[in-house]
């Protein structure tokens, strides 16, 4: 960061930007990847890259983040909430086709904990409708699928670096463009509507407004502050790996005997090592869980609430009882503490505080338990 502000150049697209897309782009084996200032962002330049409109609709799950909607409802779309597995929490590719209608312009995926979604079913659904996929890859940088790595399948695909990330900026994300048919515009959009970057790059000799856009380019301070962030990314995966598997390590006996399930890996899927979450048999179980783990200092969160029956959701016709395994999972998932610097003392805090209110409470296997495994 001091290199960035000695450079004279702390706006955007600097040296350490163009530094961070060329590893982006390795990473994920994009043609193009731009920083923007928020996943959240670069989802909103996918729907507007998308043309997405009025009337058009948007196949996505409902266990994500406001922004994965927010993006497409801001242009006028219809979100058409779909259920996730009760294995992986990713989309169920089984219920996608029954969805799709003349007016669906996208098929947007979450990688859920950097997990990969079935993305060969995926894709053969979206191939042969002739819709293409946004990935939403906020947790997945550096995950897999089948060895190609997460943000590589979809004609768009999206990162964040906002804190709560594995690699982070504070605020920041990145637009990975796969089909290279976007990245014109794409840049343009970025840049206010203007093809500012081809004169920054000599191509042009003066800029001007060609389309519509916003500024969407994060500070090159932020790109610097991101670089180190990637630059250590085989030691900051490395740890989180280390206490996500410590924690499967220790909470595996606990949770057979619990009735509680843990994340699913499937064979296929490199994982980024992003969450790791408990699924209680009951909502009541998971609210009191958090309250005791509280009174021992540990944060433990829920996530999610299920978008088709926010107030939001209601307004396009969401209803109780649409997305099951969804209301279900919402209910009843906690994630524990990890982040980078966890040591393994604050670890065994989190472990023996589970543990301990199992031996207290008793053992409860709730009738509305879904087998995360199954
Ligand atoms: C799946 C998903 N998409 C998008 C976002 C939004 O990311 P950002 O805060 O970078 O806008 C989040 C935030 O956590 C998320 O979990």
């Amino acid at each position: 960061m001091r290199a960035a502000i000695a450079n004279m150049q702390i706006s955007g697209d600097g040296p350490f930007t163009r530094q961070v897309h060329a590893l982006l782009e390795r990473l994920v084996g994009a043609p193009k990847a731009l920083l923007t200032t928020s996943c959240t962002h670069a989802l909103e330049m996918a729907a507007l890259l998308l043309e997405v409109g009025p009337g058009d609709e948007v196949i996505l799950p409902s266990f994500t983040f406001v922004s994965t909607a927010n993006a497409f409802v801001l242009r006028g779309a219809r979100p058409v909430f779909v259920d996730i597995r009760p294995d992986t929490l990713n989309i169920d590719a089984a219920l996608i086709e029954a969805r799709i209608t003349p007016r669906t312009k996208a098929i947007v995926v979450v990688h859920y904990a950097g997990v990969g979604c079935d993305m060969d079913a995926i894709a053969e659904i979206a191939g042969r409708h002739g819709i293409p996929i946004v990935e939403d890859n906020a947790h997945g940088l550096l995950g897999g699928y089948k060895g190609r790595p997460l943000g590589s399948f979809g004609a768009l695909a999206t990162l964040s670096f906002h804190e709560t990330k594995n690699f982070t900026c504070g605020e920041g994300g990145a637009l990975i463009i796969n089909d290279a048919r976007y990245v014109e515009r794409a840049e343009i959009i970025r840049e206010k509507g203007t093809n500012r970057s081809l004169f920054f790059r000599g191509q042009i000799d003066k800029y001007g407004w060609i389309d519509v856009g916003s500024s969407y380019l994060p500070s090159d301070l932020l790109a610097a502050f991101l670089l180190a962030q990637l630059e250590s990314r085989d030691r900051i995966q490395a740890h989180r790996r280390q206490v996500w598997e410590g924690y499967r390590t220790a909470l595996a006996p606990w949770a057979e005997t619990a009735g509680a399930g843990l994340p699913y890996i499937p064979g296929d899927c490199q994982q980024a090592y992003h969450l790791f979450y408990l699924l209680l048999p009951s909502q009541a179980e998971r609210q009191s869980l958090i309250h005791y783990l509280k009174r021992c200092g540990v944060s433990a969160v829920f996530h999610y609430l299920p978008l088709h029956i926010s107030p939001m959701g209601q307004r396009f016709g969401g209803k109780a009882g649409d997305c099951p395994v969804t209301e279900s999972v919402s209910d009843r998932l906690l994630r524990l503490p990890l982040y980078n610097d966890l040591s393994p003392d604050e670890q065994s805090r989190v472990v023996d505080g589970i543990k301990a209110f199992t031996a207290e409470n008793g053992v409860s296997l709730g009738a509305d338990a879904i087998d995360s495994r199954s």
